[in-house]
């Protein structure tokens, strides 16, 4: 049955659909500039409209197209390719329109990639090695469809072979993203690390649930879904901890909660040796530059010589 949207936005050129998508729209419509809409133009190419169909889909949100009159022949020709083809392009889509953009910046590009079965990270990792990325990151909190639909990461031997597949498929370094939803998160970093990833990043989100108690509906369309921000901190740091405790040597990308110098000094001592931002970004895209900033300052009052000197640093009881 279809569902109607919570919020379908309307989106008459590819900076507003872009804008419509970041601020939450489920679905963005817009009309076909050359299937008849000449009274009232949208600004769309149709290489925009393609690509504005590749971000809406690449962030899980519909595009609707209005037609208001029959196309021309030429035009139906042209336009239904453009977006079957971007529709489809998934990592091909990124790897030609969002890494030339990331390329601009003097920085190193981690991509994260997910999958329903191994052999799509496979493809993915081979496309993304030549593409020339400087590190992938494997999700493994999604569901392998050839296993009844089980999260990777909640299993060893299903994240072991993930991360094989991974590796024997890239020439990058691989750092595989664990889940927190698992009774012991240290056998599935074994697990990994013995697979040969080459560093971990932990944790993904928790799995939650809210209900409004008035329509005793779940908040979420899902039901379930990923708690992330500052109340995941504490399990992070006690997840970074434990991992790394249960495989030394390999390096740990800490995340969860972080908003400020202090959250992510707190994963460094743990020990993580680099720390991600997530949730905080929303509020705030300047968290990043605030962590960093926060970081320095808290390593200089204690007298180090660099953050880095913060890793492992913690004194159990
Ligand atoms: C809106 C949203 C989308 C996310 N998408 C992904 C994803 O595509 N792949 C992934 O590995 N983790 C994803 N995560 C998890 C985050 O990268 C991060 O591990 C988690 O949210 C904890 O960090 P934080 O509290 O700083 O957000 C997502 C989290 C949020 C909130």
């Amino acid at each position: 049955m279809l569902q109607i949207p919570e919020l379908l936005a309307p989106a008459g050129d590819l900076e507003r659909l872009r804008y419509a998508v970041c601020y939450g729209a489920d679905a963005v419509y817009c009309a076909l500039p050359e299937f008849g809409m000449r009274a009232a133009p949208a600004n769309f190419t149709p290489e925009q409209l393609a690509e504005g169909v590749v971000y809406a889909h690449a962030r899980g949100r519909k595009v609707y197209l209005t037609l208001n009159t029959l196309p021309t022949n030429e035009e139906a020709a042209r336009m239904p390719d453009a977006i079957r083809e971007a529709a489809a392009a998934g990592v091909d889509a990124f790897i030609a329109h969002e890494l030339p953009e990331l390329r601009r910046h003097d920085l190193a590009v981690i991509a994260n990639i997910s999958g329903n079965t191994p052999e799509e990270y496979g493809v993915m990792c081979e496309k993304l090695s030549a593409a020339g990325v400087d590190m992938i990151e494997v999700n493994i909190s999604c569901p392998n469809v050839k296993a009844g639909g089980l999260a990777y990461g909640t299993r060893p031997e299903l994240a072991a072979e993930v991360t094989h597949m991974a590796k024997s498929h890239s020439t990058v370094p691989v750092m595989v993203k664990l889940s927190p939803n698992v009774t012991d998160i240290t056998e599935i970093a074994r697990a990994v690390a013995d697979a040969g990833a080459d560093a971990l990043s932990l944790i993904n989100t928790l799995r939650g649930m809210r209900i409004d108690v008035r329509t005793r509906r779940p908040i979420l369309k899902m039901n379930t879904g990923g708690l992330s921000g500052p109340a995941v901190l504490p399990v992070a740091v006690r997840m970074v901890w434990e991992v790394s405790c249960a495989v030394p040597g390999l390096p740990i990308l800490g995340m969860g909660g972080v908003a400020k110098g202090e959250d992510a000094a707190q994963l460094m001592l743990a020990g993580a040796a680099a720390v991600a931002v997530g949730t905080a970004c929303f509020a705030d895209p300047y968290t990043p530059v605030k962590v960093r900033d926060g970081l320095k300052e808290l390593a200089q009052a204690q007298g180090l010589e660099s953050i880095a000197q913060l890793t492992g640093g913690v004194r159990p009881w």
